[in-house]
Formats: structure tokens, C-alpha cells, sequence
């Protein structure tokens, strides 16, 4: 026999009472969503027929992801992030907002106040240099006239030849492979750096747990991340996947999309191989001042 209780005028009450309702301080707007969260988690408890142990389970992972710093990864990993791309450009296209290049999910990975260059950079601290593949990067920011905006920020940053985030990666200098490009007359935007690698899900971490229960692995095509901004523009946050890499359409966290797929060409030059990748950005007007702004994501600084 299930029982039910949920749906009950008393309980309804209760959740009401535990989510502030019946005082008038605090929130409005948080008081809405606890009750919400509350009265879907109670119904999820009856629906699914949670067991106490299932129940205590959860919160004991919860303090663990916490405790590892990984709750922005599982929301990445269970296509969280993504459904919310999904869900702007929904938006997007119901006002007939359209065009530029596709936006993509941030990740949890960056790192506020890198160091800032005219045009063109150097990325990579030179620690990998035997072991790396160098890679010049570069293109052109576009309006969208398409014409190139000089200006522009490219705010760009990747992982290393192991996959590993500097700052995240206490073993990397500050700000290694992180960099802000501001640029030139022509739009352009160049930076000197190496190939990365793609990112894997620590094996030992929360977020592989879930993963590894839900029959799936934890791993990520290389990549590089971009926030790219202007002023008068609509701020833009995605990435260039790389193309070749075996898990370019297998991605954990489901970022790669068309139109953000990066070629990197081989060749060699007097000092080895070389990669070169071109990447050209376009951006969309922005209609507010707000859409010239990032999301209000609270995000690591490496001074903080
Ligand atoms: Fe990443």
C-alpha cells in the first residue's frame, strides 16, 4: 500500500511554516523557492518510495560535494548548465534574438583578474614545454554587422597538457594559461600557449561517485573556455571543443555544440610541431546594459 501525505492541506501548511511564510522577514523570493524545493522533495520521497537509507545517503553526498567543492561540476556533469543554454536560447528565439556564435556552458573552473594583454600573449608559463605541443591561437572578435570590433575582451582560459586548471591545480603558477586579450584596431585577438588536454573528473571525487552509478564516465573533450564581451555587445560565454578528440561528441558535461567546434592544424616548423587553431567570434547587440554583463555567478580570484 503507498501511502501519501504530501498533497494534504496540513503538510502543505507545515512546508509553508518551514519556508518562512508565516513571518514577515527575510526573503520573499527564497521563501517561494524553499517551499517549492520542500514541497517537490517531500513528493519525490512518497513518488519514488525513497528508503531512510537512500534519504541519509543523499545528505551524507551532499556534505561530501561540498566538502570537495564539486557541487558546480555535478550540476555541469547531470546537464544542469547545459539545460540552461538550452533554456536561454529558447528564450532568445521567442523575442527573435538570433545569430552570432552559439553560447556554451561556463564550467566552474574560472578564475577572476587575469593578467590583461594588447592584442596578443603568451599563456603557458613554459613548465610543460617539453611535453607540450605550442599552439597559436588567434582570430577575429566580430560585431554583429560582422564587422571586427577592436576593443573587445577575450577572456579565455584552458587546462594544461594533464588536463588540470591552474589555481585548481595548486602544482601550476598563478594564472598559468589564463589570460585577458584585449583587441587590436582589427578585432584581432592572438595567443601563444599549447595544446590542452581534456578534462576527467577527479576518479576519487563525488561527482565520478554519481557518475559511475549512473553508468557513465567523467571525461571532456579538450577545450578552451571564452568569455568574450564588448561594449554594446550582448556578453557571450562559451567554448571552442576540439576537433579529434575522442570524446568531442561523448562530453560529460555537454558543452560541445555545433558551431564550436575549433580545427587545430599541424604542421612543423623549425622548432617542431606547431598547432594553430583559428577561431573567429561574432556577438549580438546587447539590448540592456545588463546583457553586456556576465551572469552574477559568485567565481574564484586568485587574490581574493
Ligand atoms: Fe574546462
Amino acid at each position: 500500500m503507498t501511502v501519501k501525505i504530501a498533497h494534504t492541506p496540513d503538510v502543505q501548511k507545515f512546508f509553508e511554516q518551514a519556508a518562512g511564510f508565516g513571518n514577515d522577514e527575510g526573503s520573499p523570493r527564497l521563501k517561494r523557492i524553499v517551499q517549492r524545493v520542500l514541497q517537490d522533495t517531500a513528493r519525490l520521497i512518497e513518488d519514488l518510495e525513497i528508503s531512510e537509507d537512500e534519504f541519509w545517503l543523499a545528505v551524507d553526498y551532499l556534505n561530501r560535494l561540498g566538502g570537495r567543492g564539486e557541487a558546480g561540476l555535478l550540476v555541469a556533469g547531470l546537464g544542469i548548465e547545459h539545460f540552461l543554454d538550452l533554456l536561454q536560447d529558447a528564450k532568445d528565439a521567442a523575442v527573435g534574438l538570433a545569430g552570432g556564435t552559439p553560447r556554451t556552458i561556463e564550467g566552474p573552473l574560472y578564475v577572476a583578474g587575469a593578467p590583461i594583454a594588447q592584442g596578443e600573449t603568451r599563456m603557458d608559463d613554459g613548465s610543460e614545454a617539453d611535453v607540450a605541443t605550442p599552439m597559436l591561437l588567434e582570430g577575429v572578435v566580430r560585431g554583429p554587422d560582422g564587422q571586427p570590433l577592436a576593443g573587445a575582451t577575450v577572456d579565455l582560459w584552458h587546462a594544461n597538457t594533464r588536463g588540470t586548471y591552474s589555481f585548481f591545480d595548486q602544482s601550476q603558477s598563478e594564472y598559468n594559461l589564463r589570460r585577458r586579450i584585449i583587441t587590436d584596431a582589427q578585432g584581432r585577438y592572438r595567443a601563444h600557449s599549447i595544446v590542452p588536454s581534456g578534462y576527467g573528473c577527479d576518479p576519487q571525487g563525488p561527482t565520478q561517485e554519481c557518475l559511475d552509478l549512473l553508468g557513465r564516465h567523467g571525461q571532456r573533450p579538450a577545450h578552451i573556455h571564452f568569455f568574450i564581451s564588448a561594449p554594446g555587445h550582448r556578453h557571450l560565454t562559451t567554448q571552442i571543443n576540439l576537433a579529434g578528440d575522442k570524446y568531442l561528441w561523448d562530453d560529460f558535461a555537454y558543452a560541445t555544440r555545433d558551431g564550436l567546434v575549433g580545427e587545430v592544424v599541424f604542421r612543423e616548423g623549425e622548432q617542431g610541431r606547431l598547432a594553430e587553431l583559428r577561431f573567429d567570434f561574432q556577438l549580438q547587440q546587447a539590448l540592456g546594459s545588463e546583457a553586456e554583463q556576465r551572469s552574477g555567478r559568485p567565481r574564484a580570484l586568485q587574490h581574493g
